[in-house]
């Protein structure tokens, strides 16, 4: 008979509990498709004395994460505590220096030490699964690592943090600002316990570079990510967007070019019709390009207690049944190391200025842009307060440095009441 896997859980908060239910929950399912028994030796979380709403007596209580990785019935370390470095770092090392496998929820301890974590699982003959960490209950990880393993990927693309799609949709739905939404998704208990990872672009970022390391074959490099977060679009923005057709999302894309690897996460436009358009919500979307398959979309629930214990679950399962991945796909010492390049590709932008209302400022605006080989495609100008008028243009493809020299010289013009804002329009 086959001997049981048995986990130790780190972190008992909104994941580990999940964990720990479908582990009860779903004993003889888990069973019938893994031909194995999965059970739960120990568990560790900072408070003994927190109700977290479930009995947890049958497992023995660690205070310290380490010594719980370390265990002799421990098989399968299980980190859902978070935070890059710390104790899930230490643990997670722990338990590959044991010879433990390890799965884990943790994006930002991949991102920044995926690589070396990698080297140390595959020198020890441990594995590190992670399909949690991207796009909570979408089985990502495993759609690039194994289902589309025999693709080329030219782009991975995708809103990957929900809480950043539920602002964006709710301040278009509600017509309030930012501001407000803000305060409504941590009323909600949304936002990360640092609300700049999920609004400056971080969190989505750490996401896209676990992302990239396995579609291009390259090691993590999330500072090579262009990063920009949700947190200078206005309700204007979103309003005027849709007023045009399209609608703002923290968009992720990652493509091999000629120059190297070009990573970024920044709002961008999207045509409101498309699949990424129509995401509503905290639900995620990943979009994949490969030679072979051509195009996939996957869409579905990014975060949450459910989704997120699933896709550890899924991880835990393949273990249990004896699925040995290299970390990210292929061995950690013949990933490449990642040589970032700045997006150069033209593309459309989307331009929202407020002007001085008048004589000649707009001409001196379309002159600037047409001096700068920046033609435009669609212009409006809306009701004005004044003295100044709201002006949107949609550009044709351009580049961004032809935008970015336009944009300085408007800035020296004295027709511009503020900075103006360019959003890319994303072709998807
Ligand atoms: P959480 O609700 O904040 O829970 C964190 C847990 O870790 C708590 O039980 C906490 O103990 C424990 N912990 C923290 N520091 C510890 C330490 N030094 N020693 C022992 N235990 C410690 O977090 P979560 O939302 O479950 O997230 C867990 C991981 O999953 C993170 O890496 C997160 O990024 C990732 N993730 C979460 C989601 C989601 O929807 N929540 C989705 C995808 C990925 P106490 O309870 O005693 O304070
Ligand atoms: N803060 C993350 C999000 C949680 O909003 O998507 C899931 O990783």
């Amino acid at each position: 008979m086959t001997a049981p896997l048995r986990l130790g859980v780190a972190g008992l908060g909104t994941v580990g509990i999940g964990v720990v239910k479908i582990v009860r929950q779903h004993a003889a399912l888990l069973k019938a498709r893994t031909g194995r028994d999965i059970q739960i030796t120990a568990v560790s979380a900072r408070d003994a004395s927190k109700d977290r709403g479930i009995s947890l007596s049958a497992y023995d209580w660690e205070s310290d994460p380490v010594t719980l990785a370390r265990r002799d019935d421990v098989d399968v370390f299980v980190e859902l505590m978070g935070g890059a470095d710390g104790p899930a770092k230490g643990a997670t090392e722990a338990a590959l220096d044991a010879g433990k496998d390890v799965v884990t929820a943790n994006k930002a301890m991949l991102a920044l030490h995926g690589q070396a974590l990698a080297e140390k699982a595959e020198a020890a003959g441990c594995v590190i699964r992670f399909e949690a960490a991207v796009a909570g209950g979408i089985p990502v990880i495993k759609a690039l690592t194994e289902g589309l393993a025999a693709n080329e990927v030219s782009r991975v693309m995708g809103v990957m943090n929900g809480t950043c799609n539920y602002i964006l949709t709710r301040m278009e739905h509600s017509g309030l600002p930012y501001e407000d939404i803000f305060k409504e998704a941590d009323n909600l208990g949304y936002l990360e316990a640092d609300p700049t990872l999920d609004v400056g672009g971080i969190d989505a970022g750490h996401k896209l570079a676990i992302l990239s390391s396995i579609a291009f074959g390259t090691r993590p490099d999330f500072e090579g990510i262009e990063i920009e977060g949700i947190e200078r679009v206005s309700i204007d923005d979103i309003r005027h967007a849709s007023d045009m057709g399209f609608r703002i999302k923290l968009l992720g894309v990652a493509q091999k070019t000629g120059r190297g690897l070009e990573q970024r996460m920044q709002p961008c436009l999207v045509p409101a019709n498309s699949p990424l358009g129509q995401l509503e919500g905290g639900t995620n979307m990943v979009v994949i390009d490969g030679d072979a398959v051509d195009q996939i979309v996957l869409r579905g629930p990014g975060a949450g207690e459910g989704p997120t214990a699933s896709a550890v679950m899924g991880d835990v399962c393949d273990l249990a049944r004896g699925l040995r991945l290299a970390t990210f796909g292929q061995p950690a010492t013949a990933l490449e190391a990642a040589s970032p390049a700045k997006s150069i590709l033209p593309a459309p932008y989307y331009l929202r200025m407020e002007l001085m209302d008048k004589p000649g400022a707009l001409a001196k605006i379309a002159s600037i842009l047409g001096n700068s080989g920046v033609s435009i495609d669609r212009m409006r100008q809306y009701g004005h307060e004044a003295p100044t008028a709201p002006v949107l243009i949609v550009t044709h493809k351009t580049t961004r440095s032809a935008l970015d020299e336009a944009l300085a010289a408007m800035e020296a013009t004295d027709v511009m009441a503020s900075a103006p804002v360019a959003l890319r329009i994303e072709t998807v």
